[in-house]
Formats: C-alpha cells, sequence, structure tokens
C-alpha cells in the first residue's frame, strides 16, 4: 500500500516536471516571424511598441511603449525584456510607470522610449516623446535609472536644441558615441549628439530638410543610412533612406527601402540593429505594424536589411533566424 502511494506520488512528480519542461520548450522561439504575434517567457504578446534596444553586459534590453489593456489609463508605461539571442525575450516588467509629469492633461502622450547606457556615469537614461492629445507640447522626457530594467525616475522635459521634438530615434555609433534622431515639424529630421552625461542634446549634427517620422540610423561599412517614414499618422507609407559619408552630411536624396506599392510591408521604421558577429554583420530592420485601434495588438516587423555600397533594401517579410555569436541570419520559411 504504501509502497504504491510512493510510486503514485514519484509519477505525479514526474509528470508535473514533465509539464514544466515542455511549458518551457513551447515558448522558444527559433525564428522570427514578421507580423506575427510574438510572445515572451510568459506567453504573452510582447509590449514594445516604437522601441528600442540596447546591449549592455552581452544582454540585449528591448524597450517600447506597453499598451497592454487593463492598464491604469492615468499612467503611461515603458516596458523592458531582455534576451540573449535577440528571438527569446524575458518580460522584466515596466520599467517606467509614469503619471502625467508635466500637467499635459488627459491623453497626454508618452511615445517611443529609447534608452541609452552611459558607461562614464554608469546610468541608464531614457528618452521619450512626451507631448499633450493634440501633439503641441513636442517635447523630449527624460527618466534615469541604475539598473537597465529600472525603475526609471522621471527627471526633466525639454526641446532638444530649442526644437519642437515629435517621433524621436537613437543611434549609437561604433565608438559609443550617443545620437537622438528627432522630427521638427517646421524644418524636418534632425540628428544630434547628446552630451556627455547623456542628460542633454548637445549639438546638431545634421537636419536633413525632409519631413520625416520614425527615424533610425546605422553605420555600415563607411556610410550613414539613415531611414525614416512620411507623416501619415499611424498609416503605413513608403519608408525611404538617404545615406552619407558622416553624420554631418551630405545626405543623399532619399530612395524607397521596398516596392511603394507594399506601403513598407505594413509597417513604419523605429530602429536599425546592427548585430555583429564572428563572421558576418547583419543589420536588422525594426519597425512597428500599428493597429491604432486596437494598439496593444500592434505588431513588429523585423527582417534582415539587403545594404551596403550606398544600397539599402527591405526584403520581403519572410521567418528568419538570427545568431547573435556569428551574426549570420537565415530565412526559415516562406511566406
Ligand atoms: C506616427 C508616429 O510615428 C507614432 O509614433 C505616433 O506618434 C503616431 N504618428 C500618432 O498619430
Amino acid at each position: 500500500m504504501l509502497r504504491s502511494f510512493k510510486r503514485y506520488k514519484c509519477s505525479l512528480l514526474t509528470f508535473a516536471l514533465l509539464t514544466f519542461a515542455f511549458a518551457g520548450l513551447a515558448q522558444q522561439h527559433t525564428s522570427i516571424e514578421p507580423g506575427g504575434v510574438w510572445t515572451d517567457n510568459r506567453g504573452k504578446h510582447i509590449q514594445a511598441h516604437g522601441g528600442g534596444i540596447i546591449k549592455y553586459k552581452n544582454h540585449y534590453y528591448w524597450y517600447g511603449e506597453e499598451r497592454a489593456q487593463g492598464l491604469d489609463t492615468a499612467k503611461r508605461y515603458v516596458s523592458c525584456y531582455e534576451s540573449t539571442d535577440l528571438m527569446n525575450w524575458t518580460f522584466k516588467g515596466d520599467a517606467l510607470q509614469q503619471a502625467d509629469p508635466e500637467n499635459l492633461g488627459s491623453h497626454w502622450v508618452l511615445e517611443r522610449p529609447k534608452v541609452f547606457y552611459n558607461n562614464k556615469t554608469k546610468k541608464f537614461v531614457m528618452y521619450f516623446h512626451l507631448d499633450d492629445r493634440s501633439y503641441k507640447v513636442a517635447s523630449v522626457g527624460i527618466a534615469v535609472s541604475d539598473k537597465p530594467d529600472g525603475p526609471y525616475r522621471y527627471v526633466k522635459s525639454f526641446r532638444p536644441l530649442g526644437h519642437e521634438s515629435r517621433d524621436i530615434g537613437q543611434f549609437i555609433d561604433d565608438d559609443g558615441t550617443a545620437y537622438l534622431v528627432f522630427e521638427d515639424r517646421p524644418y524636418g529630421f534632425r540628428i544630434a549628439k547628446l552630451s556627455a552625461d547623456y542628460m542633454n542634446v548637445e549639438e546638431e549634427m545634421s537636419l536633413i530638410p525632409k519631413h520625416m517620422e520614425g527615424g533610425a540610423i546605422v553605420h555600415y561599412k563607411g556610410l550613414d543610412y539613415a531611414i525614416g517614414s512620411a507623416l501619415t499618422g499611424w498609416d503605413p507609407n513608403p519608408n525611404l533612406y538617404a545615406t552619407a559619408p558622416s553624420l554631418k552630411g551630405p545626405w543623399s536624396e532619399f530612395k524607397d527601402i521596398a516596392p511603394p506599392a507594399e506601403r513598407t510591408y505594413g509597417s513604419q521604421s523605429t530602429m536599425m540593429l546592427k548585430v555583429t558577429g564572428t563572421k558576418t554583420t547583419t543589420v536588422l530592420f525594426m519597425g512597428d505594424i500599428w493597429k491604432p485601434k486596437t494598439q496593444w495588438d500592434s505588431r513588429y516587423l523585423w527582417m534582415p536589411l539587403e545594404i551596403g555600397e550606398g544600397k539599402l533594401w527591405l526584403p520581403s517579410p519572410q521567418s528568419f533566424s538570427i545568431d547573435v555569436k556569428t551574426g549570420e541570419s537565415k530565412i526559415v520559411s516562406q511566406k
């Protein structure tokens, strides 16, 4: 009797362990499916819209707008996810949970958060677009943390170099220098260097006189490539790119990154991520497929770019895998 009870307990335990193991396995992603529902370690749709990524101590951190249903509507949330392979992401919580910091009123806006790690101050500095409901404030907000996943503490807001700033993008050059890309509605697309402590925007590199948002930059084999989207609200449009020998320009004409009729395959640029490994370098296009009426269900369109010698092209989306050690990416299925 006692022996069979022990055996029963033992098989229950084995069953529980196996269930756990399978649940764990089920969450493992071996590829990225552009436009699909991308789940985190909890099996929940990743909420990191209009986001940005940094690499810190061999871990990637992905920050973005947390737009899950059921959150306190008076607050705005910036989520943080951690990964070592860019395909599997662990939810680290909401790095920033912010109540209206500047009396902006109901429906105030916090969009496109980007985090920079400052090696000198050892602080993580988060920039975001801060606005009122009519997008008239056009400023950036800054919040700071000692840890990558927060909590971040709101510090201040300002207009970078005194200019209007709506969509922001981040660029960290190969030498570690940090830049903010911002959309200045009256003039165009600005790229500016952050101050030594990252608490300010200090020096303008370029004003590209083109009305573009969703700005993203990557440095690849001696050239800077800038991507931007037209100003069509949440609706997709054909994103464009230009190149320059340095951030100061001169910038080339803008060209299509994909067939214009595809409207960037329904997405809008938010960042380009350079993955350099032992064998090669892959540059990933990171875009948002916005669903304005059901923002929590907005998707991500990540795809390895064809890039080099002044040309950049976003291939038609297909599932792919990426190896962060070798830098190689591989198409795993045809859509
Ligand atoms: C397009 C921007 O890129 C988004 O970040 C957001 O500001 C929407 N416009 C709002 O319409």
